[in-house]
């Protein structure tokens, strides 16, 4: 068996190489001088089973991954496991308005070609792997984020939504600590106050968890509300850190003291591995073959 991982996940699969003790497959990879992508597998991988490893974010390493998954149906692999640690287009899981495509179910269709099961970590619904026309399933970095969390003595933790409660809720007990929501009351016609349902942030030590950070905007919103009531320290925590729009420095200019990340998508922010809890579920779902 082996593993390889795409230019997305580089980390991840290194990890979940040392955990499993599975080798890495050698292979060398450029982009041509127009930018499109080349690839080739150098070990005997004909009649082995492959892990392949891609975060789908962004776009080019779509093209990544389907190039890869070619080349190792080309080299003869047995059976291919596709973890995704990221799936990108994942909010777009539903039709909102006519004329739109129901892009999750576009990019799942395309990834599971050829593939024995699919792997993903937190998608943003959990209706989008029956989308996958193979088997798929999903890991949860909630207590990897916990466990990061517990030495940081934070008061309680905080969802940015109500539709985030559950989350919070079992971070919580994780940490042996409280937990709460954001909640928007409308005050008058031009006025919405937004704060803790129920808990008081004045002099607290508050961390805000989502399951993404894209453009920054939920978590900023929150943080300066909550700076306002007069908490004494705000730490944000995500597990797909996407950082777009300049959002990093929205989140400190907001007052954020601490941005945490999983390492589903790379950045300087990943400071929790996803890597062990990914190998448990691969060890359990195809390299056991317990199936689904
Ligand atoms: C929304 O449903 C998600 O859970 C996140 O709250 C959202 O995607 C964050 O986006 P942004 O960082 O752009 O506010």
């Amino acid at each position: 068996m082996f593993i390889i991982g795409g230019t997305s996940s580089q980390s991840i699969s290194k990890g979940i190489s040392s955990y499993l003790k599975i080798p890495l497959a050698k292979s060398i990879s450029y982009r041509f001088p127009d930018g499109e992508f080349y690839v080739k597998i150098l070990d005997k991988i004909k009649g082995e089973d492959v892990i392949l490893i891609q975060t789908t974010y962004p776009d080019p390493k779509i093209v990544e991954l389907l190039i890869i998954k070619d080349a190792l149906i080309e080299a003869g692999a047995k059976r291919i496991a596709l973890v995704i640690p990221y799936f990108g287009y994942s909010r777009q899981d539903k039709k909102f308005g006519d004329g739109e495509p129901i892009s999750a179910r576009a990019m799942a269709k395309h990834t599971s070609t050829d593939t024995e099961i699919v792997l993903t970590v937190d998608p943003h619904k959990e209706h989008i792997l029956n989308f996958f026309t193979t088997n798929a399933c999903s890991c949860n970095a909630t207590t990897d984020i916990a466990n990061y969390l517990k030495n940081k003595d934070v008061d309680f933790v905080l969802a940015p939504d109500k539709g985030a409660k559950d989350r919070v809720e079992k971070t919580s007990k994780i940490i042996g600590c409280e937990y709460d929501y954001m909640e928007k009351t409308r005050i008058d016609g031009e006025t919405i106050k937004i704060k803790p349902k129920n808990l008081d942030a004045k002099n607290k030590k508050v961390a805000i968890i989502d399951d993404i950070i894209s453009t920054g905007g939920t978590m900023a919103k929150s943080i300066e509300q909550l700076k306002n009531q007069g908490a004494k320290q705000v730490l944000v925590a995500c597990t797909h850190g996407l950082f777009a729009c300049n959002s990093i420095e929205k989140l400190k200019k907001a007052g954020c003291d601490e941005i945490i990340s999983t390492n589903t998508i790379e950045n300087k922010f990943n400071k929790v591995d996803v890597s062990p809890c990914i190998s448990n579920k691969l060890k359990k779902h195809f390299i056991d073959n317990k199936g689904i």
